[in-house]
């Protein structure tokens, strides 16, 4: 039980000071390997590992039969989007052969890796594969087969795989986020919008399980889901909508988790109530047609109702909770549920709207402790800027002694005084309780243009894995790269990749 776990509160390392160098800079004491790059074949058939890797999830090959490896794994990882310049190679026109290859770049690639002699490779399993923009996938819950969705029950391909969340049974929760630009993008190829923008689920140990979007949880800018059990055993899921006034949602399934059923816990997340966060009184407001008046009495701008169905609402899951007081927030990025007190932390990242550079982390706590609740408190947990070092929390991970591990992205502001104290995007030390609580620690720090995404760590707490999302992504031309970081030997074409991280102690009882 990890609420039994003693905290630990003091940083594993010493902290590394700010730089801009185009490196993986680490403290002392800690090394990295690369592993999995873009553009590595690793599935029977010669697939290819995909572009701009984002969130990972690590799954013990032994998971099923309720083993826990440290040294062999499969792992999912997330491709967010496809930089041009590196992909196809044509950043104007695109033909129907680079569309083509941005389509099979993105996704989740699953690949089965194993520490052997002490180094992480990627080894051969009938199990990797590659989920990108072509997979057939099916919409499951209150949205399949409706108009919203062109009355579709099959859909092609998952998109904007930005971070997720694994269950308790095993499976991949992926999240659809940025999926507006392809309409134009990939015109001509089929693409369709309404089809993405939500979370599906893809079990990484049975290819013949054709993967589901899970349409009860909404469709908005999926960041990420955080999943837990509630101690009635529903399943509850925490989710942002990354965008400038967007709001914090939570799901709680109807169906109860059953850990000796895992074919019951597969159709779990087929159904069940999606709330909406009021961080002004503290709620969580039901989003559901039949049982939610406001929903049957919005209007938009031109008078007529905005919704007539459950389907209408989840389809349009920003203008719902606009619609029933649900707070706009400067944009929720990761969430996650502290192991030992069950407080759930949300990054809201930055809202240039509203001068809000640095961001801030928030965290709240359910009335009676209790995840299906419909009451909270909540209260901030440590503000960016130059007092504190650090500026647009992004994904966030904690060690089970409960210390919150955090990694930004400055990406998206343009010019701002962010890089004078911020240097490269960094991941961060915080302790979430003791004399240091909230207190920022520098761990690792990126390559140029580079964001860290995805940490996870082995269940021994000795290696972490962590993507290196778009190094040089602002790079005008092959001519002029930015960064060289991971680029094949004899290149120097910046690679999009995982790294392992090795040096920890390990967690300790
Ligand atoms: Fe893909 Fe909100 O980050
Ligand atoms: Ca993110
Ligand atoms: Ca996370
Ligand atoms: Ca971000």
């Amino acid at each position: 039980d990890a609420r039994k776990v003693k905290p630990q509160t003091v940083a594993p390392f010493r902290p590394v000071p700010v730089t801009g160098a185009d490196a993986l800079t680490l403290p002392a004491g800690y090394r990295y390997q690369v592993l999995a790059p873009w553009g590595e074949k690793f599935t029977n058939d010669g697939r290819e590992i995909g572009f701009n890797h984002d969130y990972v999830g690590y799954f013990p090959i032994d998971m099923l039969q309720g083993g826990q490896s440290s040294t062999d794994a499969l792992l999912t990882i997330n491709h967010e989007y496809v930089n041009a310049l590196f992909v196809g190679g044509n950043t104007k026109e695109r033909t129907p052969a680079q569309v083509r290859a941005e389509m099979e770049a993105v996704g989740v690639s699953v690949v089965r890796v194993r520490k052997e002699g002490g180094a992480w490779k990627v080894v051969p399993d009938a199990r990797n594969r590659r989920i990108d923009a072509l997979t057939d996938i099916e919409l499951t819950g209150p949205v399949r087969g409706t108009a919203p969705v062109k009355g579709a029950t099959m859909v092609k391909g998952s998109v904007g795989n930005c971070s997720g969340g694994q269950t308790p049974w095993g499976t991949l929760l992926t999240c659809e986020e940025n999926v507006d630009g392809y309409t134009k993008a990939w015109a001509g190829s089929g693409y369709e919008a309404m089809h993405q923008g939500w979370v599906t689920e893809i079990d990484p140990f049975d290819p013949a399980w054709t993967p589901k979007k899970r349409t009860g949880m909404g469709r908005f800018r999926h960041e990420n889901v955080a999943i837990t059990v509630a101690a009635d055993g529903r399943v509850v899921g925490y989710m942002g909508d990354d965008m400038q006034d967007a709001c914090v949602y939570k799901f709680v399934s109807r169906g109860r988790y059953n850990p000796a059923d895992r074919a019951a816990n597969l159709k779990l997340l087929e159904d069940g109530d999606l709330y909406v966060a009021n961080f002004g009184n503290g709620s969580w407001v039901l989003l559901d047609y039949d049982r939610n008046k406001k929903l049957q009495e919005a209007k938009g701008a031109d008078g007529k109702a905005l919704f007539a169905s459950q389907a209408d609402v989840l389809a349009d899951a920003r203008a719902s909770a606009l619609a029933v007081g649900g707070t706009p927030v400067d944009r929720p990025e990761d969430i996650e549920i502290h192991p030992r007190t069950g407080e759930v932390y949300v990054a809201l990242t930055n809202n240039s709207k509203h001068g809000n550079y640095f961001g801030q982390i928030i965290k709240f706590r359910e009335a009676k402790d209790d995840w299906t609740a419909t009451t909270f408190l909540w209260e901030v947990f440590a503000v960016g800027g130059p007092q504190s070092g650090f500026a647009s929390p992004d994904n966030l991970v904690f060690d089970p002694y409960g210390n919150l591990w955090m990694v930004t992205d400055n990406s998206d502001l343009g010019s701002n005084p962010i890089k004078d104290f911020h240097g490269n995007n960094a991941m961060f030390f915080f302790a979430t309780e003791g004399p240091n609580a909230g207190k920022a620690q520098r761990f690792a720090i990126g390559p140029v243009d580079a964001e860290m995404t995805g940490p996870v760590w082995s269940p021994d707490g000795k290696t972490l894995f962590l993507a290196i999302q778009h190094p040089g992504e602002d790079s005008e031309s092959l001519d002029k790269l930015r960064s060289n970081f991971a680029a094949k030997p004899g290149t120097n074409v910046p690679r999009p990749t995982l790294v392992a991280i090795e040096g920890f102690p390990g967690w300790k009882a």
